[in-house]
């Protein structure tokens, strides 16, 4: 029998219509659009609002319209793994509450967290389920709703991140095709330079908690870049060399949305042009786990079967990685 490998079969994404662009924030803080483009290639992104909405909210219309286009029913799911540094509630997941939204009731469930990295790490955990045969169909989910972390009174942070999510199914193969390889790596060196630090069992909140702002995102974004442009490039020229391919080989690579001087170093290090880069940071900014999966969605159309992708991230902890894989379809 020929080896199972695990491949993408369906991807969506869902974003929130309602805009924050560049010339909003120049009304909210000491910014402008001309700073923020040239500094970070961001235009606008997308922020979820009302009340008693959360990152579930958009992993679960990402998931509607997967479902839809690959005619897959709720029922017929083995698991469903969310990566997201911004779950609804601490418990139950947002996993848990994805399937309740959508009725998806035989499979495990559970969240990941690797802030930026997540959804490399969630696909890498879902493709062994698939591997292992113990799963068929395996829902992989990177989803955040960054607003709910941001301090929109600190220019520095407020004006790189937005909400969004994106899913993608993953299935057996027998041909060969879906992900090859991966290097997910992570080192507590990052753990003061970029963090959430309010919301754990260290700072339980409190009302004079509160008043600290530690319940903010927080990060050094000067030092954040210097790793993050040596190491998610480090781990694409990795990812390359160890599978053989060189820069002509590569149809796509699927970035992180951090930063688009950080995308640029991490192509140029691979050795391919612009064109074969997914982008959409001037739309969307950073939405930490869902970046990849919405450049997946956005981008499925141009992937034709056999295309060779190097998906690559990095973000808190720090974590970062990259992985190789064929499209499938
Ligand atoms: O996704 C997770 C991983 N995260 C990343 O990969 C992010 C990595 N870091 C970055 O992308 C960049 O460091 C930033 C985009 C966050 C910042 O860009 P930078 O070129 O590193 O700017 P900086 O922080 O060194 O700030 C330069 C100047 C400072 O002023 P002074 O000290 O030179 O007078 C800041 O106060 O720009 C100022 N500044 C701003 N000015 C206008 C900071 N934020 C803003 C702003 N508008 N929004």
């Amino acid at each position: 029998m020929n080896k199972v490998t695990a491949a993408i079969t369906g991807v969506h994404g869902w974003v929130p219509p309602y805009i924050l662009d560049n010339k909003e924030l120049e009304t909210m803080v000491d910014t402008t659009d001309e700073w923020i483009s040239t500094r970070t290639g961001i235009k606008e992104r997308r922020i979820l609002k009302g009340e008693g909405q959360g990152t579930s909210v958009m992993a679960a219309e990402a998931v509607k319209g997967l479902l839809e286009k690959t005619g897959v029913k709720p029922d017929e799911i083995d698991g469903v793994i969310v990566a997201t540094s911004t779950p609804d509630m601490l418990f139950p997941s947002t996993a848990n509450l994805v399937c309740d939204k959508i009725g998806i009731k035989n499979a495990y469930s559970f969240d990941m967290a690797a802030a930026c990295s997540g959804f490399l790490y969630a696909i890498e955990v879902g493709a062994n389920f698939i591997r292992s045969g113990g799963s068929k169909k395996v829902i992989v989910i990177g989803a955040d709703k960054m607003s709910s972390v941001m301090d929109y009174t600190d220019r520095a942070t407020c004006i790189l991140f937005g909400d969004g999510a994106g899913a993608v199914l993953l299935e057996p193969n027998t041909e060969g095709y879906g992900l090859q390889d991966a290097i997910l790596k992570s080192d507590g060196e990052g753990k003061d330079l970029l963090r959430v630090k309010g919301h754990g069992s260290i700072e339980p909140v409190t009302p004079e908690k509160l008043m600290k702002k530690d319940h903010f995102f927080y990060q050094e974004g000067k030092a954040v870049f210097r790793f993050a442009v040596t190491r998610m490039a480090d781990a694409a020229a990795e990812i390359m060399e160890r599978n053989n391919l060189k820069g002509d080989d590569i149809a796509y690579l699927v970035p992180h949305q951090a930063n688009k001087r950080i995308i640029e170093a991490t192509a140029n290090r691979m050795g391919i042009g612009m064109d074969k880069v997914t982008m959409n940071i001037e739309r969307y900014g950073n939405t930490t786990g869902a970046t990849i999966p919405l450049c997946l969605w956005e981008w499925e159309k141009d992937f034709k079967k056999g295309d060779n992708l190097v998906m690559a991230a990095f973000g808190g902890g720090f974590t970062w990685g990259a992985t190789y894989l064929t499209w499938a379809y």
